[in-house]
């Protein structure tokens, strides 16, 4: 029996020290210690021995059995913390390092300016319209009330190209096309790009953004055209906004104003922003000229409107109190990632 019991030692001796899985242990376990395990049937089956050897027999496999639950057991805790350990170095995070999250792309703040703008001006029943960048002399200039040998001209520097056509210097052109599709009444808004070929400051930009409105109909006078532009300046910036007129001149309308309205920053005590006036100017405009409306093939006596030339870029640069346009084309992403 002695010699019977040190084989079967000898046998889980050996069992154990191949193991490397958990799952291996715990079947040791079962098979050797378990309620029909080996040792345990072993022990079981000691009552048919004479007490002399029943009792050496049953001492030593009892010796066996604790020492084999014993190594099990550590063992198994051994197999644990190295699966844990080889865990954590796979698993494992420096979080000192600086984060590599990909950035997502989002829509340039003029741009979200434009879709309010355009939002505001569709809810009162004007429409969209668009004209080219590559302009003719006849839309841009000449239409507009600027003959060749005017003085207008060199109010607005402009990229000319090889074949005498030219970088639209202004949205205003778009109200020529727009006259010459439709008869009024006629409510359109046309924001877009414009070109100057001027240097670069902190407010002027080479190429930038404008939406220019255009209101016809029989009966339409400067009240029309302030309350329209107090309104959209509530809706973009989000409370009453007072505004006022001065006198302006552009060829293209008569008469013609810049358009303030009271200082955001101060409410009209006088500021840095404002230059201490309480009044930031937002705007040109004025009622189309007749010889406007007659190149729109638009009878002066019977119709007026009201056009402006909104700077989208100075809107928002008033909303975030951007301090310099060339922010704008400035290929620093970190700029646009604020928004
Ligand atoms: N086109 C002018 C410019 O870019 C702005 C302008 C002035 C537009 C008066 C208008 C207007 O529609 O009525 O300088």
């Amino acid at each position: 029996m002695i010699e019977k019991i040190k084989e079967l030692e000898k046998e889980i001796s050996d069992i154990l020290s191949q193991v490397t899985e958990i799952d291996q242990v715990e079947k040791i376990r079962i098979d050797y210690l378990g309620k029909k395990g080996k040792i345990t049937s072993m022990l079981k089956s000691l009552g048919s021995l004479e007490l002399e050897n029943r009792k050496k027999a049953g001492a030593l496999l009892n010796k066996i059995k604790n020492t084999y639950m014993e190594k099990i057991n550590n063992l198994k805790e051994n197999l644990i913390s190295s699966m844990q350990n080889e865990m954590m170095k796979k698993e494992w995070v420096d979080v000192s390092l600086s984060s590599n999250t990909e950035f997502i792309g989002h829509i340039h703040p003029i741009t979200t300016m434009r879709y309010e703008v355009e939002d505001f001006f569709k809810s009162m029943g004007f429409m969209i319209a668009d004209g080219p960048w590559l302009e003719d002399d006849y839309h841009n200039f000449e239409a507009l009330n600027i003959p060749l040998d005017h003085p207008a001209r060199d109010m607005q520097d402009t990229f000319w190209t090889e074949d005498g056509r030219l970088l639209r210097t202004h949205t205003s052109c778009v109200q020529i096309r727009v006259m010459g599709k439709y008869s009024p009444p006629i409510r359109a808004i046309a924001p877009g790009r414009v070109f100057r070929y001027e240097s670069t400051d902190a407010s002027h930009e080479n190429t930038f953004n404008q939406v220019e409105g255009l209101m016809i109909d029989k009966g339409i006078s400067v009240s029309h055209l302030i309350y329209t532009m107090k309104t959209l300046l509530s809706h973009v910036f989000k409370k009453d906004i007072k505004v006022r007129l001065r006198p302006g001149y552009f060829p293209f309308v008569e008469p013609g104003f810049e358009l303030d309205f009271q200082c955001l920053f101060c409410g009209g005590e006088g500021c840095s922003v404002c230059k201490h006036t309480g009044w930031v100017e937002l705007m040109p405009c004025g009622l189309v000229h007749p010889n406007v409306l007659k190149h729109g093939n638009i009878d002066p006596d019977e119709y007026s409107g009201f056009a402006f030339g909104l700077g989208l870029d100075r809107l928002v640069m008033m909303r975030y109190g951007i301090n310099d346009i060339r922010y704008f084309n400035n290929p620093d992403i970190r700029f646009l990632r604020q928004f």
